[in-house]
This record gives structure tokens, C-alpha cells and sequence, in this order.
């Protein structure tokens, strides 16, 4: 599958790196000149082990590309994911306009049918603003999905290649088929793809954090 990787920071190199291990096509954005510069150069900004590897593979095999055009990688693709910063605000919540900023660049360039799936970690309620901007720009008709990730730094191709589980939040049976389809080789081993709406994708996140951090505190 074509795949757009909005953010090519931690989250959005890792996963269109394995999803293109995996075969697809991926196309990674990012508004940072100097990081796509390096990336397309083969050098890759963080350190995450394995991750070189499997970046200079697949940009060899032409299956991963990046560019800071936006246009470019919403109208090559079928699935496009946003996997921008969401940084906190002085009160803690998340700072969602890096999201916003590429749903609304996202919603202008549509030029067919697309899935928009929000990977970065939002707030209950965000894919369906996600929509509301998308709808406001798109002149094609568009699904919808919340796909929150949870690999570790430091484990995070293992994390990816082999999830314990996948979160899918879908509204419609399109989208949950054509997720299913792309996920499908990273669940050979039998670890579930777990649908469900949009709304309870975002709590899961939040809930397996809060849960990780309590565990962490309690046991050390
Ligand atoms: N790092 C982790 O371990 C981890 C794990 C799970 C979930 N998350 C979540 O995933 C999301 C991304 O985190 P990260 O660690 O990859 O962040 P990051 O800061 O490493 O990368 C974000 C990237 O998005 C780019 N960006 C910002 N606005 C953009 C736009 N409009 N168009 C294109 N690119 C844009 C930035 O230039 C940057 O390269 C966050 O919501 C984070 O909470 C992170």
C-alpha cells in the first residue's frame, strides 16, 4: 500500500521504516528542512537500534522516501498517517496545532479517497476534530482512524515488528479492513488487532500510560 507518514520524529521514522520493511510504499513529511536533508543524505537524526539498518534498506529499495512536500505525500497515498509532536502546554494538556496544522495541509491536498489515521498521542475527541478540519477543506470522500502507539525508545523496531497488541479505533468497516490488511503481517504470531470506535482508541492510550506509570511508581 501507498503509505504518508506526517512527522518523521521518533514515532513517524520508526513506523514508516518497519511499515516499509513490511513492503509498502512510504512517503515520510516533516517541516523540518535539516532532518529531511539528513535523511535523504542516509544519515538518520536519532538513535534507535536497529533503526539505520533498516532506513538505509528500504530507502536502497526504493519503498521509503522523505520530503518536506506535503502535497507530494498526500496525493501518492492511500493511508496517511500524522504522527507530529504533540508537546505539553504550560497546564500540562497537549499542544495539538502541530496535529491540527497537518490535518488541515492534509484535508487541501486529498485527491481521492484516503484514510487518515492520528498516531500521535491525542486527547479523547481529536480524531472527529481531525475530521471536522479535513471535512472543511477535502473535496473527496475520506476515512477516519485512531491508531495510538506504545513502543519503548530504546526497543522500539522489536516493539513494532511484534506488538502485544494493535488498538485500531474505526468507524467504518472500509477503514478497519484496509488497517487490518497493512497491519496483517505483524500479527502472525496471534497478538490481536484490537477495534474498536475512535473515542476508545484515544482512552486506551491514556489509560495503558496511566497504568504504566502507576505500575512503575508503585513498584519501582
Ligand atoms: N517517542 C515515543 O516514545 C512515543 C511513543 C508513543 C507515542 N508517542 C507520541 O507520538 C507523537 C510523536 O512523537 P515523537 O516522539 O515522534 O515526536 P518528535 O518530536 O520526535 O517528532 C515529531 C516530528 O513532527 C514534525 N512536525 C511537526 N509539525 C509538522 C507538520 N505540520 N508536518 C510535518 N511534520 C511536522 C517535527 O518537525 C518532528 O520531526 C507524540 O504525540 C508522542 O506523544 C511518542
Amino acid at each position: 500500500m501507498n503509505i504518508c507518514m506526517i512527522g518523521a520524529g521518533y514515532v513517524g521514522l520508526v513506523t514508516g521504516a518497519c511499515l516499509a520493511e513490511s513492503g509498502n510504499e512510504v512517503i515520510c513529511v516533516d517541516v523540518d528542512a535539516r532532518k529531511i536533508s539528513l535523511l535523504k543524505k542516509g544519515e538518520v537524526p536519532i538513535y534507535e537500534p536497529g533503526l539505520e539498518t533498516l532506513i538505509k534498506r528500504n530507502v536502497k529499495e526504493k519503498r521509503l522516501t522523505f520530503t518536506t512536500d506535503l502535497a507530494t505525500g498526500v496525493k501518492n497515498s492511500l493511508i496517511i498517517f500524522i504522527a507530529v509532536g504533540t508537546p505539553p502546554n504550560r497546564d500540562g494538556s497537549s499542544n495539538l496545532n502541530y496535529v491540527y496544522e497537518a490535518a488541515r495541509g492534509t484535508g487541501k491536498e486529498i485527491n481521492g479517497y484516503k484514510i487518515v489515521v492520528t498516531k500521535s498521542t491525542v486527547p479523547v475527541g481529536t480524531a472527529e476534530k481531525v475530521k471536522m478540519i479535513i471535512a472543511q477543506e477535502a473535496k473527496h470522500p475520506f476515512g477516519i482512524a485512531s491508531n495510538p502507539e506504545f513502543l519503548k525508545e530504546g526497543a522500539a523496531i522489536e516493539d513494532f515488528m511484534k506488538p502485544d497488541r494493535i488498538i485500531l479505533g474505526v468507524e467504518d468497516s472500509m477503514v478497519e479492513e484496509l488497517m487490518r490488511e497493512l497491519y496483517a503481517p505483524f500479527v502472525r504470531t496471534g497478538n490481536p488487532v484490537l477495534t474498536m470506535d475512535v473515542r476508545s482508541a484515544e482512552i486506551t492510550k491514556y489509560a495503558s500510560n496511566a497504568m504504566l506509570a502507576t505500575r512503575i511508581s508503585i513498584l519501582g
